[in-house]
């Protein structure tokens, strides 16, 4: 809690390495008492954990979660870091009792994307929402191999918000080079998000969602699933 405290006063995002995850388990666990579904995933996870970040926003934890829901902001936000990843389209949704997973094909077009080192061209990716607070992007790779992306939004009381980035692979080769790539990787897309996620705060999400003004476009099922079960957020 005192960490908590502590970070309140932060006004910058910033990065710190996680050396593992079972600190985030914890920071969750003291803010969240409830037995959360998500912390059995992140200890079936454990064994190929290979970057842990942690970044304090001075933003509501709503616009983080509307960021990392909206699928579209791959394309328009991420254009640098994914080299125009394209969202061809929305293949699955499927809703559970406390959040649901949607999945979408997505294409690298560019021959040179350097992405196509890790995975093939076209690729279904899932996203989930496991409970208010943590998202899952799932990623397949070569050789029947996964890169997973856990988020862990955890709001603080002053209106801020900490992110724990957490990226797995099952992949059991190069992990030391991995681990310098994802993790530059992610400081890229944080870096890339920063802008847009301050727009949001700009934008009043809250107010959208109590008019039930939320998109109903299909790459938003996954937000408009979170205002179902969570209205503004909890
Ligand atoms: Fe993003």
């Amino acid at each position: 809690m005192q960490d908590i405290q502590n970070s309140q006063s932060n006004a910058l995002a910033l990065v710190e390495n996680a050396e593992n995850s079972s600190a985030i388990a914890t920071e969750v666990e003291t803010i969240n008492p409830r037995d959360r579904a998500i912390e059995a995933r992140m200890t079936e996870l454990r064994a190929h954990h290979l970057v842990g970040q942690r970044y304090f926003y001075p933003f509501p934890y709503l616009c983080q979660i509307y960021h990392l829901l909206n699928l579209k902001h791959l394309e328009s936000v991420h254009g640098f870091s994914l080299n125009n990843l394209e969202i061809l389209q929305v293949s699955h949704f499927q809703s559970s009792e406390v959040g649901g997973t949607i999945r979408f094909k997505t294409i690298l077009r560019s021959p040179l994307n350097i992405l196509r080192l890790w995975r093939q061209p076209v690729v279904e990716v899932d996203l989930t929402l496991h409970d208010p607070y943590t998202v899952e992007l799932t990623i397949p790779i070569y050789r029947g191999k996964q890169v997973t992306v856990l988020f862990n939004v955890i709001p603080l009381q002053n209106r801020g918000h900490e992110l724990f980035i957490d990226i797995y692979s099952s992949l059991k080769r190069f992990k030391p080079l991995l681990k310098i790539v994802f993790h530059l990787a992610s400081c890229l897309t944080v870096l890339e998000d920063l802008p847009y996620i301050r727009k949001l705060a700009r934008r009043n999400l809250e107010r959208s969602i109590e008019l039930d003004k939320v998109s109903n476009h299909e790459t938003m099922q996954l937000f408009k699933r979170f205002t179902e079960l969570y209205g503004v957020g909890v």
